[in-house]
């Protein structure tokens, strides 16, 4: 399952060369939408789009709510690659594949990376509907060695021994945040720390507590594999979570989440979402 055999850098090239012979675009900007926030991609104009399952060396995604598909077109005069679909840890995919795409990206010419999710939030202060730009992530599974670098490094993607310091890029979450305030929905807006926990199962109340109790503000199932792989190759990253429910910490609360509540929190906001993210696309600066 979890096998530590690399992708090699031929196998990405030969993905990437097969879908630059199938499109003209050649993104500079690459999206991967989180549980519910797919349709940004419906977005793009000129649109060229392929089913995962016709991809050449791509997984196949298996979780309702993740359609599946690269999705390719302009976005505000900017060349974009939409991930309409993620791939998990918990459906069994080895890390590598799940990231396999990002180093596609990066063979397409790439250079930034915007990742969304929907989350649960511990934060005190971070209600369902918030917008948390990701400030910094706690990798809990690749703290035990889960981690898609994990191997013998690919040194055509970057080094052994990546720093992670500064992988949210500064200038980017700025943007974000000058833009809600021009969108009037600064309100919904806070910077925060991101958990990733390898799931599937949601956290029991202890789980919820340890992580309140450690800072993290908001936790999901996805997300850092993908910024630890664009990391190492040397891609700006911008992340985005969707707050869709509060972490159930308390023995003394009925409530319990739920995938499909997690889904219906996250379309109800997926518009101010997308809308944030179209605007700093636009305003982001393409060496
Ligand atoms: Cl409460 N937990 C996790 N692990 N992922 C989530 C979530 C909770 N809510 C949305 N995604």
């Amino acid at each position: 399952m979890h096998s530590k055999k690399q992708i090699s850098h031929d196998e990405c090239q030969e993905t990437a060369d097969w879908l630059m012979s199938q499109t003209k675009h050649r993104p500079q900007v690459a999206i991967i939408c989180g549980s519910g926030l797919g349709m940004l991609a419906d977005t793009l104009k000129c649109q060229v789009s392929f089913a995962y399952s016709d991809i050449p060396g791509f997984p196949q995604s298996t979780v309702q709510g993740h359609a599946g598909r690269l999705v390719f077109g302009e976005l505000k005069e900017k060349t974009c690659v939409c991930m309409q679909g993620r791939f998990h840890m918990y459906e069994g995919h080895s890390l590598s594949k799940t990231t396999f795409p990002v180093r596609v990206f990066k063979l397409l010419g790439v250079e930034t990376l915007i990742v969304t999710n929907a989350a649960g939030s511990l934060a005190d202060d971070l209600q369902p509907g918030d917008i948390m730009i990701i400030k910094d992530h706690v990798n809990f599974p690749g703290l035990v060695g889960l981690n898609p670098l994990s191997g013998p490094n690919n040194d055509e993607f970057g080094p052994r021994f990546p720093a992670m310091s500064g992988c949210y890029d500064k200038g980017l979450r700025c943007l974000a945040m000058e833009i809600a305030k021009q969108q009037g929905i600064a309100s919904l807006m806070q910077e925060g720390v991101y958990a990733m926990v390898g799931g599937p199962n949601f956290e029991t109340i202890a789980e919820a507590k340890l992580l309140y109790r450690l800072g993290v503000d908001a936790v999901g199932m996805s997300t850092a594999p993908e910024v630890v792989v664009a990391a190492h190759c040397g891609l700006r990253v911008f992340g985005l979570s969707l707050i869709t429910n509060k972490v159930v910490k308390s023995y003394e609360d009925s409530d319990s989440v739920s995938h499909e509540g997690v889904l219906s929190a996250s379309q109800l906001r997926s518009h101010t979402v997308q809308q944030l993210v179209i605007d700093l696309i636009g305003r982001m600066e393409i060496n």
